[in-house]
């Protein structure tokens, strides 16, 4: 499928249609040959597709693995368990989950561990009942529980601020900061239900999610990327604005499991966008896991 073909079938105006067959944005040099499939694929993302059919056909196309708590928890519990460090992190802990997703997988998963109680925060995705029942079983039979047991262990919510204050000794999430429009607002809100000596584990994403091209969305001004290719929740914050964001909310953050990829990142650093510090030593950063825990 060529470029101007796909354009025209997305109807947008004539101006942008112009720009985008010269394969040129506004702030932009000029592009490499791959941002012609980057751009028409993220065009076709933002302009046509909505977020009911991609979670149909996401889990056919490796551009568009997400929710991966929908394939299996595990790998996502003990990824924070890493992280967290201990025999049993989970153990008579109260967890507050940020973005559950379609499933409740992972609270049950955490119950399952032991987990004393688990809200599973989820205010946009509605459940997935079948899938959610499925999760429960299996995670039940792996664990030797009674579903019912996990069940009644685990709370799904569409708010944090149903949680009562202090009440919460770990906050998790997986791939959820990297999609908040607004993260100090929420961190806020995570602050408020933690518990003294209480602490926080977020896995985040800081790839593209068209994982094929995991720096391509740097190259582009903020307008660009708001206007014509953000699927809507992509902010494209880095690990140092985290970082420093912890450090303003009077949080000490650690980074104990971290993943990068300088090769990749290479391959784009001169084109990234005057919007970025691109010496920034975190912009290679893919996967991290980090902690967060109030400074004494
Ligand atoms: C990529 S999905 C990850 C789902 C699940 N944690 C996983 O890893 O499979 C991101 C999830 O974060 C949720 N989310 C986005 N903004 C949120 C917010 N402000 N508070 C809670 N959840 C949010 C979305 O609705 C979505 O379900």
């Amino acid at each position: 499928m060529s470029i101007s073909s796909l354009v025209t079938r997305t109807t947008l105006g004539s101006a942008v249609r112009t720009k985008i067959i010269c394969c040129r944005f506004p702030g932009e040099t000029s592009m490499p040959l791959s941002n012609v499939e980057y751009v028409a694929l993220r065009l076709v993302r933002k302009f046509l597709f909505t977020d009911a059919s991609l979670m149909r056909i996401g889990r056919l196309l490796p551009y568009y693995q997400a929710n991966i708590g929908m394939q299996s928890p595990y790998p996502i519990v003990q990824g924070w368990g890493r992280a967290l460090g201990g025999a049993e992190p989970y153990r008579g802990v109260r967890i507050l989950e940020l973005g559950s997703g379609a499933t409740n997988s992972a609270a049950y998963c955490l119950a399952s561990q032991g987990a004393e109680r688990v809200y599973a925060v989820e205010p946009f995705r509605s459940l997935d009942a079948a899938a959610d029942s499925i999760a429960l079983r299996t995670v039940a039979a792996d664990a030797g529980c009674v579903p019912d047991d996990l069940a009644a262990r685990v709370a799904r919510i569409g708010n944090v601020e149903d949680v009562d204050e202090a009440s919460i000794d770990l906050v998790v999430s997986h791939s959820v900061l990297e999609h908040l429009s607004e993260p100090e607002a929420v961190l806020r809100s995570l602050d408020r239900v933690l518990a003294p000596g209480g602490c926080m584990c977020h896995a985040v994403d800081f790839r593209d999610h068209f994982f094929k091209y995991p720096f391509h969305f740097l190259q582009f001004e903020k307008h660009t990327w708001t206007r014509w290719l953000d699927p809507g929740d992509l902010p494209r914050w880095r690990l140092s604005d985290y970082l420093r964001l912890f450090d303003k909310l009077g949080y000490r953050a650690e980074v104990p499991v971290q993943e990068s990829d300088a090769a990749g990142y290479a391959k784009i650093r001169d084109r990234v966008s005057k919007d970025f510090d691109r010496d920034d030593p975190t912009m290679s950063v893919t996967l991290v896991t980090l902690v967060a825990r109030r400074a004494a």
